[in-house]
């Protein structure tokens, strides 16, 4: 695949939400209610909630570009974690949140997303963090393995909500300079 990864602008915010689409039900548990899956589609990950991310200033989308189409994107938040069990881990601060890390799975096991982690982690360097971390199913075992590949640790936990569920999440951390 020949592409690019580039930070999103405005204009990328529909493709953003198509993406989304396919990629968020590859990462929720096997037993997830679909209209639970579609609610967070809707309320969190839609053209609108694109738009609104590309606005904030503490936001960064980063893409992978092939030719306009759009096969991964991330999304970092530069703001201290709101959630206290979040905190409470956190041991390399300032810290980013990597909140968002999705590749389209014609793409998975082609070292697409090694590519896109390595631009998340030189974008949370340039913008002074010391720590970058990450929320991640406990049941979602092919993203716990390449984030571990990628230095991450497990330092704590912490729950999700998806619709009517509670899902558990692993906490992990790694420095930004390894
Ligand atoms: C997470 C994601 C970005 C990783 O990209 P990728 O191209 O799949 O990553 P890689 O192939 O480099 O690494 C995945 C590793 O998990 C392993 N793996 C695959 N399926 C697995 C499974 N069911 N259980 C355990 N490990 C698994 C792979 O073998 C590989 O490890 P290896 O290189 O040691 O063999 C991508 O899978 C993705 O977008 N998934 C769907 C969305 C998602 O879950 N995002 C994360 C939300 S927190």
């Amino acid at each position: 695949m020949t592409h690019q990864i580039r930070r999103a602008t405005a204009d990328d915010a529909g493709r953003l939400a198509a993406l989304a689409a396919v990629t968020f039900p590859l990462a929720c548990p096997p037993g997830s209610r679909p209209a639970d899956i579609a609610a967070h589609l809707a309320n969190t990950l839609s053209e609108a909630n694109f738009r609104s991310y590309l606005a904030d200033p503490a936001v960064t989308v980063l893409v992978i570009d092939a030719g306009g189409e759009l096969r991964g994107y991330s999304l970092l938040a530069a703001r201290p974690a709101r959630d206290p069990d979040v905190a409470a881990v956190l041991t390399l601060l300032p810290s980013t949140e990597l909140s968002k890390c999705y590749v389209h799975p014609d793409h998975h096991g082609l070292g697409a997303a090694a590519e896109l982690m390595h631009a998340c982690i030189g974008a949370a360097a340039a913008a002074g963090a010391r720590g970058i971390w990450l929320g991640v199913n406990d049941q979602n075992a092919r993203a716990i393995r390449f984030y571990e590949k990628s230095g991450f640790r497990k330092v704590g936990t912490k729950s999700f909500r998806l619709g009517s569920t509670v899902e558990h999440d692993f906490v992990m951390e790694r420095p930004v300079t390894p």
